[in-house]
Formats: structure tokens, C-alpha cells, sequence
């Protein structure tokens, strides 16, 4: 997994996390607003039943004064209303008024309630109002039982979807999470590897191109005392050789000539691969441009149409943009001088996904197609010495250049009618 998958996966996590916090919390909410509305309602059904209890217990007491009040006893009612007052443990005031106005009872209990209730009575005899019994009730006892009963459904509720939250997080944790998790870390680990291996690679690959280099550059120094001593060998001593002397000695040179092509081409792809790259606009037409007037001027025989569209520019090191399209024009070039009138063209084309595609085409000797990815491997030959010279190194010095342009390059070919060598760039 790269980093932006386990990225991907940390933000699925914590997506599913939040989701869940924000699911538990709905849920909470909507108990909460379900507990407030059965506690109001049942506060209410509490207190119209408290009050239908006051009313019955006021009418009961009211009935049994209105014998005493016909009597005109009035003491026996006043005694009777202040010892019901007093065994009722809830009422804080009672006033008895008769139907001549006259106060009888007005008792008032020391203590006080923020929460009360006030009910009247009218006592009648053969529809006529004898007496009005008055009352205050301390409602103290019914309102700190319903806070009881409220603080217990909400503490509930909320220890229900602690518990309800604590196993859909447990659940998700085993079936979504861990697997997920383990997965992270395995991939994490993977890259891990992959990152160690691609060091190792790295490293090698260095090594390598050192040895080349090094391997390269100090041939050079034998080589030129084995061409230098055959030269002389060739101009002083040249009629003291037979001719199987002269022959061999040719030998030496052409094979000292070749080697010293071969390792100028492999320290140029050594070169390449080492050279820190220096990034900025270069112009492919104008290098192309420079380059096959060069070839014309060492060449002036041939005919060649060169085509090329104008500013095609890119982003790119020069210098090994440079070496990259020489390869390919030149090889274009050796591989049309057969035809009378060669045609080398270098244009841009633009892929199905828009990206910009380069091509150096010629009419010249072609390749057979299916061993196109052949030929970018070095010292890959398609054509034979004696009819196109060359070292094999060219294309893959190219593929280098544009591998490190983040690049890609391919050829595709008719054989005898020509060849294009397309690349793209990053
Ligand atoms: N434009 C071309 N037309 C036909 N064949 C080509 C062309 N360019 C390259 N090739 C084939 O690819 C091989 C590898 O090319 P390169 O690496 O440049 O080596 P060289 O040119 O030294 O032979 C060549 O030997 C040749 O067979
Ligand atoms: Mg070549």
C-alpha cells in the first residue's frame, strides 16, 4: 500500500469512528427529549390526580360540618377543621368562611413551600352555600418525587447508550478496525521492504555504473599506447612486414579504432546515468536542428528532407535531452543513407490521456517489430557490421535519459519503409 492508501485507510477509521460518536450522541439526544416528555407528562397526570385528591378529602371534610354548621356549633367546627388540618401533614393554610361571611377557621402552618396548591370547597345544604373551606397544600413531597423518577429515567438512559455505544464500538473494532489496522501494518511493512530493496538496488546500480566508469576510463590509457605503437609500427616498420603482417596489423588498428568507440559510447551512457540533472525549458526543435545540420555538414552527399514542427519545448536537462535526440538522429540517419532521398521527420503528438508524445521518424531500413524492446537493452544489434556500423549502445543510452525524465520510450517500425522512435517526457 502506498502512503496515500494507508492515508486513505487512517481517514476511513476515523470517518467510521466519528460517525459513530455522532450516531451515540443522536441517539442520546433522542432518549433525552423522549425522557422530558414522559417526565412532564406523568408531572402533570401527578399533580391533576393530586388535586382530584384534594378536592375529594376537602368535599368529605366539608360534608361532615355542615350537620354542626345547621346547628350553629360553630366550636365543634372549628375544632373538627383545625385537628383535619393538622393530621394532613400537606396543608399549610385552611380558611372556613360561613355564608354569613364569618371567618371560623383561619390556620396557617409555619412552614412554607415554594410549590403549592390552593383548592376551595363550597359545603351546601338543600342548594344553599353553608360554609367555603379554603386550603394551601405543600406540593414539596410530589415534586421531589418526580425529580427522583426524572433523574432516574434520564441516568438510565444515558447508561443505555453508553452500554448500546460501548457494543457497536467493540463490534466495529473487531469486524471494521483491527482487520483494517492489520492491514495498515502489513502494507506498511511491505513498503517498508519495498523501500529497503529499492535502496539495495539503488546502491548496486551505482556500484555498477563506478565500475563502468572506472572500467572505461582507465582503458583508455593501454588503448592509446596499443594505437599509438601500431601507428608507428605501421609508419616505420611498415616494408619490413610482409603482407600477412600489414593484415594483421590493420587488425589491430581497426580493433584499437572500435574499442575506443566502445568505451567513448559507454562512458557517455555511464555519463548519463551519473549526471545530476538540471531541470529548466529547452527547445527540442532547436537542438534537432543543430544537430542535423551537423550531420549534413559531415555528410554533405546525402539527400535528406528534414521536417520538424517549431518549438517544441519541454522541461528537461539540455545536456542530456542533447545526448537522447543525437542518438536518435543519428541513427535515423544511418539507417536511411540506403535511400535515395531520405526523409527524417520530428514531430509531436498528443495521447488519449493528453500527454505529449515526441517522434523521430525516418523512411530508412526498418527493424522487424518484435524485437522493438530489444533493441533499448545495450549492445542490441538488429543490423549486421558490414551493412549499418555501430556500438549498440545508442537507444539504451537514450532509454536512460529518458528513464530519468520519468519517461518512457518505444519504436515502432515497417521493415524496409522506415522507423519512428517515440518518447514522452515525466
Ligand atoms: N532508425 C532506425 N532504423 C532501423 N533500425 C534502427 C534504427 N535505430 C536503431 N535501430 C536498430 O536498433 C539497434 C540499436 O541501436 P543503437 O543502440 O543506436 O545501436 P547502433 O546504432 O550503434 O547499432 C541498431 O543496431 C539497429 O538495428
Ligand atoms: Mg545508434
Amino acid at each position: 500500500m502506498d502512503i496515500i492508501a494507508k492515508e486513505r485507510a487512517e481517514v476511513t477509521v476515523q470517518i467510521h469512528r466519528r460517525t459513530l460518536a455522532r450516531f451515540v450522541l443522536f441517539l442520546l439526544a433522542l432518549l433525552i427529549i423522549a425522557d422530558v416528555t414522559v417526565i412532564m407528562q406523568s408531572h402533570s397526570m401527578a399533580l391533576e390526580l393530586n388535586r382530584q385528591q384534594v378536592n375529594k378529602k376537602l368535599s368529605l371534610a366539608g360534608d361532615f360540618c355542615v350537620e354542626a354548621i345547621l346547628k350553629g356549633d360553630y366550636v365543634s367546627v372549628e375544632q373538627f377543621l383545625l385537628a383535619w388540618a393538622e393530621g394532613y401533614d400537606e396543608v399549610l393554610q385552611l380558611k372556613a368562611t360561613a355564608a354569613n361571611g364569618f371567618l371560623l377557621v383561619n390556620y396557617q402552618r409555619k412552614q412554607n413551600s415554594p410549590h403549592t396548591l390552593t383548592a376551595t370547597h363550597q359545603a351546601v345544604f338543600q342548594n344553599q352555600p353553608v360554609l367555603t373551606i379554603e386550603i394551601v397544600e405543600n406540593l414539596d413531597a410530589l415534586y421531589s418525587a418526580q425529580r427522583l423518577n426524572a433523574l432516574t429515567l434520564v441516568g438510565l438512559s444515558i447508561v443505555i447508550v453508553a452500554i448500546f455505544g460501548y457494543l457497536l464500538w467493540t463490534t466495529l473494532r473487531r469486524t471494521v478496525f483491527l482487520p483494517l489496522r492489520n492491514e495498515i501494518r502489513d502494507h506498511q511493512k511491505a513498503q517498508h521492504e519495498l523501500t529497503l530493496r529499492g535502496r539495495e538496488l539503488e546502491i548496486s546500480n551505482k556500484d555498477l555504473e563506478a565500475f563502468c566508469y572506472s572500467v572505461s576510463h582507465d582503458l583508455r590509457a593501454p588503448l592509446r599506447g596499443i594505437h599509438g605503437f601500431s601507428t608507428v609500427l605501421n609508419e616505420d616498420y611498415n616494408d619490413k612486414l610482409d603482407d600477412t603482417g600489414r593484415d594483421y596489423l590493420r587488425r589491430i588498428c581497426d580493433g584499437a579504432t572500435k574499442m575506443s568507440l566502445l568505451i567513448d559510447v559507454l562512458l557517455e551512457l555511464s555519463h548519463v546515468s551519473r549526471l545530476k540533472l538540471i531541470i529548466k525549458e529547452v527547445n527540442l526543435s532547436e537542438i534537432a536542428t543543430d544537430i542535423i545540420s551537423d550531420l549534413q555538414f559531415q555528410d554533405p552527399e546525402r539527400k535528406v528532407t528534414f521536417t520538424l514542427q517549431p518549438k517544441l519545448i519541454v522541461n528537461g536537462d539540455h545536456q542530456l535531452l542533447r545526448v537522447a535526440l543525437t542518438n536518435l538522429f543519428n541513427n535515423a540517419w544511418k539507417y536511411s543513407r540506403l535511400k535515395p532521398q531520405a526523409i527524417i521527420i520530428f514531430s509531436k503528438e498528443t495521447s488519449e490521456k493528453g500527454k505529449d508524445i515526441y517522434c523521430v521518424s525516418d523512411n530508412g531500413a526498418g527493424f522487424d517489430t518484435q524485437y522493438a524492446d530489444k533493441l533499448f537493452e545495450a549492445f542490441q544489434r538488429l543490423h549486421r557490421q558490414d551493412e549499418f556500423e555501430g556500438t549498440g549502445v545508442g537507444l539504451a543510452t537514450v532509454k536512460r535519459v529518458i528513464e530519468r525524465h520519468h519517461g518512457q520510450v518505444w519504436a515502432t517500425s515497417t521493415l524496409g519503409e522506415g522507423s519512428k522512435f517515440y518518447f514522452s517526457l515525466g
